[in-house]
């Protein structure tokens, strides 16, 4: 068999693991061989390629952060447009399945492409974890790890000046980052997109800590973070081409309020790519190279419009349509479990 691969949408941590794990699983199980498409879909479209060879050098890539295939995004209408190119090229290298690793958006295009005929096998991808149908995406455990060894530096250095620090994590529609790393991190407050915020409640439980005679406070605030409607005035951001909002910076919005209700000392620290970037966790590794692995063995066994999971201990297989359409968001409940130890 001869299949391809590429990465797409935002980069993350154990992208490479995924690639070297499907070349070495094709490789070693079944004889196979292996064609990387270079900057997502795009690539396929333009028919840029690589072969990748089971070597030393796909070896070591396990600890390597980004992908060595680049990414990209691409408009929904150029990629539908692209179908019969795509089909074409996808023929000229003798592919025979293709095996796209991505957040949401790119696993919705993959599905797309497995509804028109193309044997596709996705393996769901995103720091911010937001994908259905699987209990963790590889790149969540680095940025949490990320995240928390910040606001770990962050503690030393507020209490030395009894200031407040906010801590504005990533997650455009999620708050997983910021509720794992917030309690990781030991938190007195974590704000996210699921929830709107009430900053009253933020300067209460803040000023409450200082007349308890503590000497600062730390606040995790996911990028997504929005305040309930009438609480507190939030400045607009633009919509880019993909019909994304492009942020405003939530972290410094609220520092501003803070500061100017309680007039404390208010600094924000804004991790952003930091989070994205660099060699990923062992979690991460060890999921990636089953997500890979499972991946290519599904491949090889014919189960076309599947996407790669996890379920509790075991990678399972789902039908691509599980893992597309809504986002898996923080339950509120559990958020809620967390803020009883707010302050
Ligand atoms: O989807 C992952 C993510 O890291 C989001 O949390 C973030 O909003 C987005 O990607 C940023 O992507 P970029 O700046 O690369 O467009």
């Amino acid at each position: 068999m001869r299949l391809a691969t590429l990465t797409s949408g935002g980069d993350c941590p154990g992208l490479n693991a995924v690639i070297r794990s499907i070349v070495r699983t094709a490789s070693s199980e079944y004889g196979s061989t292996v064609v990387g498409y270079l900057d997502g879909w795009t690539g396929l479209l333009e028919d840029r390629r690589v072969d990748l060879y089971d070597d030393e050098e796909i070896d070591r890539i396990l600890l390597r952060g980004g992908t060595i295939l680049g990414t990209g995004r691409l408009h929904p209408d150029k990629f539908k447009a692209g179908l019969e190119q795509i089909k074409a090229n996808l023929a000229d290298a003798g592919i025979d399945a293709l095996i796209p690793i991505g957040g949401e958006g790119t696993l919705k295009g993959a599905k797309w492409l497995s509804d028109n005929g193309i044997p596709v096998v996705g393996v769901p991808k995103t720091i911010d974890n937001d994908v259905n149908g699987t209990d963790y995406t590889f790149g969540f455990d680095t940025a949490v790890s990320v995240a928390t060894d910040a606001i770990d530096r962050l503690h030393t250095t507020a209490e030395s000046h009894d200031r407040v620090m906010i801590v504005e994590v990533m997650g455009r529609h999620v708050g997983w980052i910021a509720l794992h790393a917030g309690m990781a991190g030991g938190a007195h407050y974590t704000v996210i997109p699921e929830v709107p915020f009430d900053i009253e409640d933020i300067v209460k439980a803040t000023q409450r800590r200082f007349q308890m005679g503590e000497k600062y406070a730390i606040i995790v605030v996911a990028e997504g973070a929005m305040p309930k409607e009438g609480t507190m005035e939030a400045a607009e951001g633009e919509i880019d081409q993909f019909g994304h909002k492009t942020f405003t910076g939530m972290g410094q919005q609220i520092a501003n309020e803070i500061k100017r209700r309680c007039a404390q000392d208010v600094r924000t620290t804004v991790l952003g790519h930091i989070q994205r970037g660099g060699t990923p966790t062992a979690n991460d590794r060890v999921l990636a190279t089953r997500y890979g692995a499972a991946a290519a063995r599904a491949a090889h066994e014919g189960q076309f419009g599947s996407c790669v999971a996890l379920h509790g201990e075991n990678i399972d297989l789902i039908d691509l349509s599980e893992a597309v359409g809504t986002l898996k968001e923080v339950p509120i409940d559990r958020y809620e479990r967390v803020v009883s130890m707010f302050g």
